[in-house]
């Protein structure tokens, strides 16, 4: 078996290697610039380790693991257009360096590009993962409606907020394990329960990401911290912040999250301050530890041998420890 770590230099090397040699140059240099940025590559690296623990050859399913890495950059590059997001892995944005347009349609390449690289597999599985890919892809669409629709509205209940999460993030961890199970040859029920890893792991995980949105590094996180803040995101931070705030508290949220003018700076640090009075840090990082834990319960479900899932284990811990 190959350790994360291991994995990751494959996969790293093998997008590294990646041509894209169509024209126009317009329409694909945003495509390798994005690629070239790095990020974390936790998907493709997801599903080979999935694939791993059924399979040794985790190299001939390397097309497919690059779809999914590809398919994800494509949600990026047009997430950072709705999010009005200007940095990317410490980088500028595509819409930023190059115009919304080009990020638009660049966006839509990758995505042809992602179907093509995932088509690629063993064609008895085809039909598996390509059904499971474009209903993951819609659920995603899905959730980042919701997503956009919650910046306008108050009153969204933690409940409405993990369903969005489950949808804009979750699905995609779990589809990358899950189809790396079903080309490992994995049976339904492993198949199954890893993909209820993925969906523990990735509400785990996109919880995280709402933290460091607010307490992260600004030079190590390579996004712009209070960026979830400025559009009115409604993260966990905001839905406890209400529902544990006083009420002068309350009202000053209010206030905040209904100004149509302000000093971008100085709404962060307001809304800041105010979380940090609410004390809704630790709420959020209990959260993290509660669906960690469901996540180990769905590994665990996995028929294989303990010693081989203890890399999966590993790696979920690291991400939710992680900085970046
Ligand atoms: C960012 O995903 C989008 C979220 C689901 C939070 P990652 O945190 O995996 O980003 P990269 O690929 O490592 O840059
Ligand atoms: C991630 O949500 C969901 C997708 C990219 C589909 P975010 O909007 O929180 O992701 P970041 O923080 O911009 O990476
Ligand atoms: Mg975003
Ligand atoms: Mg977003
Ligand atoms: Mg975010």
């Amino acid at each position: 078996m190959f350790t994360a770590s291991e994995l990751l230099d494959i996969v790293r090397g093998h997008i590294a290697g990646l041509q894209f040699t169509r024209t126009p140059k317009g329409l694909y240099d945003p495509v390798s610039y994005v690629l070239s940025l790095g990020g974390k590559r936790i998907r493709p690296v997801l599903m080979l380790m999935a694939y791993n623990l059924y399979r040794e050859d985790v190299k001939s399913i390397l097309q497919p693991a690059t779809g999914i890495e590809v398919y994800h950059n494509y949600t990026l590059l047009h997430d950072d257009l709705m999010d009005r997001a200007d940095m990317r892995r410490g980088k500028v944005t595509v819409h930023k360096v190059w115009n919304d347009n080009v990020a638009i349609l660049s966006g839509d390449a990758m995505l042809v590009l992602a179907y093509q690289f995932m088509a690629q597999c063993a064609s008895e599985k085809l039909k598996d993962v390509m059904d499971l890919f474009s209903l993951t892809a819609l659920e995603i669409c899905e959730g980042q409606q919701l997503d956009m629709e919650f910046e306008q509205r108050k009153d969204v209940k933690e409940g409405e907020y993990i369903e969005m999460i489950r949808l804009k993030t979750s699905v995609l961890l779990a589809a990358s394990l899950k189809i790396g199970a079903i080309l490992g040859g994995a049976s339904k029920e492993d198949a199954d329960a890893l993909y209820d890893f993925g969906v523990n792991l990735g509400l785990a995980f996109q919880l995280k990401d709402d933290l460091l949105d607010v307490y992260g590094d600004p030079l190590r996180f390579g996004k712009n911290i209070g960026g979830d803040i400025l559009c009115n995101k409604k993260t966990y931070l905001v839905i406890k912040a209400f529902e544990h705030a006083n009420t002068d508290q309350e009202a000053l949220l209010n206030d905040w999250f209904t100004r149509e003018a302000f000093d971008p700076q100085e709404k962060i640090a307001a809304v800041t301050r105010l979380y940090n009075e609410i004390g809704v840090k630790a709420l959020c990082e209990n959260r993290i530890v509660e669906y960690s834990k469901r996540a180990s319960e769905s590994l665990n479900r996995v028929n294989v041998p303990a010693e081989n899932k203890q890399e999966l284990e590993t790696m979920m811990n690291e991400l939710m420890h992680r900085e970046v």
